[in-house]
């Protein structure tokens, strides 16, 4: 038996300002992204920004439905779509927030496993890391790739 170890390695930043410029940007998108959530039943509004290899930046928010599995998270309709519109873009980043009443949290706004999953997707197919920006107010959280917030990446088919 051996014992075995996964670090992981991500900036703390204390407000958008200290962000570099593109970064920067994502951020503000995955913020004005919010505005696209129709969250009705959880009122909980998330906004997703995805930037591809291009620099043009594709947004996405919380899709939700009475039927609930119908529904859809803020990352996964921004990936999809850029997937769907420009297939032959890589994403290169992903910047999420979330909050109520349109109101950016303080927490930074974690991913779901399932749109972690995704993100790997993408990335694989990619083949370049896709950093992950998580923002909240007065606190962003950057990791340089998805494995980093996915450990133990299924992608073995
Ligand atoms: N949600 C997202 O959009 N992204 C996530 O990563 C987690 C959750 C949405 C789904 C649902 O509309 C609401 O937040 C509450 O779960």
């Amino acid at each position: 038996m051996t014992d075995k170890n996964i670090n992981i390695n991500f900036k703390e930043y204390a407000s958008f300002d200290e962000l570099e410029t593109a970064d920067r940007e994502l951020a503000e998108a995955a913020v004005d992204a919010m505005k696209g959530s129709y969250a009705p039943y959880s009122h909980f509004n998330v906004g997703a920004a995805v930037r591809l290899g291009n620099g043009q930046i594709v947004m996405g928010a919380n899709q939700e439905n009475a039927a609930f599995p119908s529904g859809l998270c803020a990352e996964r309709t921004a990936m999809f779509a850029a997937g769907a519109q420009y297939p032959d873009q890589d994403m290169v980043s992903i910047a999420i927030a979330g909050g109520v009443m349109g109101r950016l949290a303080k927490s930074p706004a974690t991913p779901c496993g399932g749109c972690r999953q995704v993100m790997a997707q993408y990335q694989t197919k990619s083949g370049k890391p896709m950093t992950v920006l998580m923002i909240g107010e007065g606190r962003i959280w950057k990791f340089e790739k998805v494995d980093d917030i996915l450990p133990l990446i299924f992608d073995s088919i």
